[in-house]
Formats: structure tokens, sequence, C-alpha cells
């Protein structure tokens, strides 16, 4: 049987109240699921707690089978490097350095090489010489974007990708994380606040009264 390649069971998060409780989640090989909900709702703190950066107040996260909150740092790292791609809501590319050479890092790192076709898709294979500070925030946007599928992550977990970008940049973007996760019989998991980005979706959830629920 293949296991999930997250499972999440009865994860509550309290900062200095509760923000959700109890919630479960589950996702498969080839699975994408957008979670919406109001600005404060806890939308990304939930992205964190199931992508080892933050562990729940309570409940469990496996990832690949495994609870990832028992794990040690170095397999923690591990997971991190080779499986996980992060796209922040807040991008970290080095902006003294090249564009070009954000990605390679990336690729270095992890010892595999971007596509040429995944920059051409995201409309940044003129940019590479480019410095990052000199660029505008939606090419920086797809720079990272680039970064992050330039290791060929497993699960991609993007806090508002598209949040920076025009409609048409926007469905690039999610076209090269859906067939990311096509390609690389990974799962991703996009927190938005533009539904139709959403409905791209196989499942849409919404982080509402401390809950997660399936959008029907
Ligand atoms: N590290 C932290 N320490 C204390 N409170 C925090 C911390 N991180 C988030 N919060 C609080 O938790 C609540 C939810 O924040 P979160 O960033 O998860 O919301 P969100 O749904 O992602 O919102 P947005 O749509 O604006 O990005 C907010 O009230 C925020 O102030
Ligand atoms: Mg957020």
């Amino acid at each position: 049987m293949q296991h999930h390649l997250l499972h999440a069971s009865g994860i509550s998060h309290t900062f200095d109240y509760k923000l959700f409780d109890a919630i479960d989640l589950d996702l498969k090989a080839q699975e994408s699921i957008a979670i919406v909900g109001r600005s404060g709702s806890g939308k990304s703190t939930l992205l964190h707690n199931l992508s080892t950066f933050l562990q729940p107040t309570n409940g469990n996260v496996a990832l690949f089978g495994e609870d990832i909150y028992g794990l040690s740092e170095t397999k923690i790292e591990q997971i991190r490097r080779y499986k996980l791609g992060m796209i922040f809501q807040n991008h970290y590319l080095f902006r003294g350095m090249r564009a070009g050479l954000n990605i390679e890092l990336s690729s270095l790192l992890c010892g595999v090489s971007i596509e040429k076709s995944i920059l051409d898709k995201l409309e940044i294979s003129e940019l590479l010489d480019q410095k990052t500070s000199e660029l505008s925030g939606g090419q920086q946007q797809r720079i990272s974007i680039a970064r992050v599928l330039a290791k060929k992550p497993k699960l991609i977990f993007a806090d508002e990708p598209t949040g920076n970008l025009d409609k048409q940049s926007a469905n690039l973007v999610m076209d090269v994380l859906l067939e990311n996760i096509k390609e690389n019989d990974g799962a991703l998991i996009v927190v938005t606040h533009d539904s139709e980005i959403a409905s791209r979706c196989d499942k849409v959830y919404l982080l509402s009264d401390k809950k997660l629920t399936l959008v029907p």
C-alpha cells in the first residue's frame, strides 16, 4: 500500500490564543490542494506546522511515512533539502547576487540541475544575468519559485506564490507547480487568496473558525 506523502492528525496551534484545533489532513502523490481563509486565520502557521518548521501545540505530522517532530535535526535537514520545496510568503533571494546564481545555488546543494523549460515557462530565462535587487517584485517571485523547483521537490508548500503576479503570470506559475507534481509524483499545498488559483487544485479547503473544511 502506498503511504500518504503527508498525513497530519489532530493539529492545533496556539500563540496568544488558539488559532486552530484538531485539524486532519492527508495528501497523496499527484494530489494538489489549496487552503484559503481570511488574513490572520492561521494559514501560514498551519503550513509551517505541516512542513517541519514549527511544531504544532498538539497533534502529529508524518511526511513520507515518518513522524517529523520525532526525528533528529540531521534527518529533518535532509528531508528539507532533498524532498521539500518551500515557497514562502516572503521569498528570501540573495539580493546582491545574479538571479541565475540564486537558482544554481539550489541546484548545487541538491545535486540536480534546473530544466531550461521551467525557466522558459516562468518567462525568466532572459533575466538570469541581472542582479536580483534590480528585478521587479513579480520577477523576483518567479526566480524564487524556479529556485525551489530546481531541486525537484516531492512535496511543495507554497504560501501565496502568486501574490505579486498578474493573472497571466499567476497561471504560468500554477502550470509549472502542477506539472512538477505530475513529473515527480509529488504533491502540492498552496495557500492563496485568489479563488481562481485555488480552483486549479484538486481540492480546496477553507480555514475558518479554527477548523479546516473541504469546500464542496
Ligand atoms: N511567531 C508568532 N508569534 C506570535 N503570534 C504569531 C506568530 N506567527 C503568527 N502569529 C499570529 O497568528 C495569527 C495567524 O497568523 P498567520 O500568519 O498564520 O495568518 P495567515 O492566515 O497566514 O494570514 P495572511 O493571509 O495575512 O498571510 C496572527 O494573528 C499572527 O499575529
Ligand atoms: Mg500568511
